[in-house]
């Protein structure tokens, strides 16, 4: 017997049993990154933990590698061997024996040039033949930086490919890629060299006890889950991930990454697929859950900036000038915290909101998933003679608990008003401790609430199922590009956007609470921040959010975009409500493009109490395209505000730009009908509100500089020709829009800086710039500025 045979040794029960070589098969596990942070605090004791449960299946040998000779490098790997610990399951004797073997087992290997790796290529192969080992595989854990991948995937190809039959397995640890195409590149570079079923993509969270069961859950507990798992049962559902450290000694990875990129797009997307995808027939079949989960991504609804609301903690910015050397006015723009909903289009899921939310620098360290039912049930019994905690009038909510938090360890909960789940009970006890402490606002006595027998951290689950070919635990590489796919756009939006900066810790007060309202997701409290444009020098910023002013001899309010679009929301609120009381009605005409949609969507979000019934909705001009067409402004005031309540058909009145079946041909008189119906309707043509807005030529509605339209007297509505696509329009004529009660210039962007400052002193001048000619006979015009157009 060799010493490497006596080795396999196992203390069983207090007898030390050979277990013979010879039917095992030999794997060798090389950690390239051997010292780095991740194989200190997690990788080694993931190897160890497998080692000890496999080692009478498999016999094993370990490589541990970085670029570093031997002299430096090994010294750092043995002191992290020994500082190993045991699952607490493990007797102490046992554990010490098991360490031992472990270290033995292990050695360190310098890994930098192909020769090095052709050395470990010998070194194996020796192995093998003089212990006569039976070659199972070889798994190599590349926790490196992502930019070396390709070069060690290119030697490990090139020299360390085991002989015919054993497998080749290749870890690798996130980030992969920080949008589409950077994703696709490296999965290309990749599969010159690795099989798609050689790669395994770590993504930690998937390896959460909690998380790791959502699927096995669903799938035992079907009969209870099928009838109310669908959007007819579930309010919303929340991802979530607050961490109280920051990106303190991290701002390079982060200044690049940002919380979307680091932690959205992986593991709470992850999350995501496991609540939403169709439970597999067969739960240990691979295949069938890739393919479910793809179905997921091919079904989420595109965000867009409205769907999200992003911040940066207070230090962050000082942090990446001082790490990254960077000139003290950097302003950095990453994201540190993100509040996200996200919908699907499929008929399980239509309308649920999924919020996903991570952040740094956050109150408190916490992370869970958590399915929130909708409350049906109205208790006629008295709170005295009910049973609380079955009580249907209590909120009913799963919630899959990663750990930390209040409750300190992973944990399955379920409201007992629910159903009692089943539990595989060899892997999961009931906790019946701490009745009293609540979660999520009810008390733990509320719930049915399960945690692992015993408690594994996250690596410890995955490095197993490697040897265990399990994939579906892993990330595929066509997952992974679904999911870049689907948060590129979004991510391409939010780095035009400056988040909401927070304290950070326990000062954050409710500064990052955000509220869901139909698709639109906002902040709830407005931002603190004062932002006063630099060159109107002649107000202090001390205590001013939104600055008022006058441009072109009107009233001007000016802010940051959120701000002043927050402004002109309650302004119109409050015209519309004295309007209505004075009159019954309320005509207001809206303009299309980018800027009333924040307005549609902060009004869809904010003020339910508009009176909506009483509200005539009217478009200033209108794109001539279908209405259903993306580029029909009646199309977009839609879907981001009349879809979200119940408003009288008849006090809707889109442009018949649409007749006959075809598009604005003078002789259907589509533009005399809209006259018509205006004049019928509104009071002496008057509107009560008029929104516009102003192009960087200076145009408004769909009045076009030197356009013959802008010389027509007499009549109201006009068809008119844009020098953009496309180009029919129709639009409300000057004279029409003059003759107004409130008109409304939103304006917002650097993009119109230039135009703003022109005209600031400037004549009006009607051909050059039509904006300049809306001057109210017997109204009041604002001008909504905000800080990005007047000040650039
Ligand atoms: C990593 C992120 O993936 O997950 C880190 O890159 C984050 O930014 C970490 O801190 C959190 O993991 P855990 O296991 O501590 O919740």
């Amino acid at each position: 017997m060799t010493p490497r045979q006596v080795l396999y040794g196992l203390f069983v029960g207090g007898l030390l049993q050979i277990f013979p070589t010879e039917c095992k098969t030999h794997i060798s596990v090389v950690l390239v990154g051997a010292t780095g942070d991740l194989a200190r605090k997690y990788l080694w004791r993931g190897l160890f933990q497998m080692y000890t449960e496999q080692l009478d299946i498999h016999s094993f040998s370990f490589y541990g590698g970085t670029r570093l000779h031997s002299t430096e490098g090994s010294p750092v790997m043995y002191e992290i061997i020994k500082g190993l610990t045991c699952l607490p399951n493990v007797p102490s004797v046992k554990c010490v024996m098991l360490k031992d073997q472990f270290i033995k087992l292990s050695q360190y290997h310098q890994l930098n040039t192909v020769e090095d790796y052709s050395d470990l290529d010998r070194k194996i192969d020796e192995l093998l033949t003089q212990e006569g080992l039976k070659e199972e595989g070889r798994l190599f854990y590349l926790s490196v930086p992502a930019f070396a991948y390709v070069d060690i995937a290119t030697k490990v190809n090139a020299t360390c490919r085991p002989q015919k039959g054993p497998w080749l397995r290749v870890v690798l640890e996130k980030p992969f890629g920080h949008n589409l195409d950077s994703a696709q590149r490296l999965a290309e570079e990749l599969q010159k060299f690795l099989r798609e079923e050689e790669m395994y993509r770590i993504d930690h969270y998937l390896g959460k006890q909690a998380i790791a069961y959502i699927l096995p859950f669903r799938h035992d507990n079907h009969q209870a889950l099928e009838p109310i798992w669908n959007q007819h049962h579930i309010e919303r559902v929340e991802i979530v991930m607050k961490e109280t450290v920051d990106a303190k000694g991290r701002t390079s990875f982060y200044e690049q990454y940002g919380v979307v990129c680091d932690v959205i797009q992986n593991h709470l997307t992850e999350i995501l697929t496991l609540v939403t995808m169709e439970t597999p027939a067969n739960i240990s079949d691979s295949e069938e859950i890739h393919r479910n989960k793809m179905r997921v991504y091919g079904s989420l609804q595109k965000p867009s900036r409205r769907n999200a609301v992003i911040g940066q903690y207070q230090a962050y910015n000082a942090e990446v000038v001082q790490e990254l050397q960077k000139l003290v006015n950097y302003r950095s723009n990453v994201p540190t915290f993100a509040g996200i909903g996200i919908f699907l289009d499929s008929p399980q899921w239509d309308g649920v909101p999924f919020i996903l939310s991570a952040g740094k620098a956050l109150d408190e360290r916490v992370g869970y998933a958590r399915i929130l039912f909708k409350d049906k049930a109205f208790c006629l019994q008295s709170e005295s003679t009910r049973k609380a905690e079955f009580s249907q009038c209590k909120p009913k909510q799963v919630i899959f608990y990663v750990g930390h938090g209040d409750l300190n360890f992973p944990a399955i909960l379920v409201s007992r008003n629910l159903f009692k789940p089943v539990m595989n009970s060899a892997n999961w006890k009931q906790v019946t401790e701490f009745p009293h402490l609540h979660l999520f606002g009810l008390p733990l006595s509320d719930y049915y609430v399960y945690t692992p027998v015993q408690q594994k951290d996250a690596y410890a689950v995955l490095i197993p199922q490697i040897l265990q070919a399990k994939r579906d635990v892993f990330v595929n590489t066509k997952d992974l590009l679904a999911s870049w796919k689907f948060w590129t756009p979004l991510l391409k939006d939010l780095s035009q956007e400056s988040p909401r900066i927070y304290p950070g810790g326990l000062q954050n007060g409710n500064n990052l609470d955000f509220t869901v309202a139909g698709t639109v997701v906002s902040f709830s409290s407005p931002d603190p921040v004062v932002i006063v444009p630099s060159s109107l020098n002649h107000q202090t910023a001390s205590d001013y959010k939104v600055l008022e002013s006058s441009y072109r001899g009107n009233r001007l309010v000016s802010a940051g975009t959120e701000e002043l679009v927050a402004r002109l929301a309650s302004d119109l609120h409050r015209v519309a409500e004295a309007t209505v009381r004075r009159s019954g009605k309320f005509h207001l005409a809206v303009s299309g493009g980018l800027s009333p949609v924040a307005l549609f969507q902060r009004l869809a979000s904010h003020h339910y109490t508009f009176p909506w019934k009483q509200t005539h909705f009217w478009m200033v001009d209108e794109r001539c395209v279908p209405l259903h067409d993306a580029k029909s402004n009646f199309r977009s005031l839609h879907d981001h505000l009349l879809a979200h309540f119940r408003i009288p058909y008849m006090n809707i009145h889109p442009m018949p730009v649409h007749m006959n079946r075809r598009l604005c041909v003078e002789e259907d008189h589509g533009a005399d009908l809209y006259a018509n119906e205006i004049m019928t309707l509104v009071n002496g043509s008057s509107f009560d509100f008029v929104v516009l807005g102003a192009g960087t030529d200076g145009h408004t509605a769909s009045l076009f500089p030197n356009s013959q339209a802008l010389a027509q007297k007499g009549k109201l509505v006009l068809l008119t020709e844009s020098p953009v696509k496309p180009h029919q329009r129709m639009t409300l004529s000057l004279p029409v829009i003059n003759q107004s009660k409130n008109v409304a210039v939103l304006i917002t962007g650097k993009s119109k800086h230039l135009i703003v400052s022109k005209m600031n002193k400037a004549e009006e001048n009607s051909e050059k710039w039509p904006i300049t000619s809306v001057q109210l006979s017997d109204g009041e015009l604002v001008w909504y500025i905000d800080s990005d157009a007047l000040s650039g």
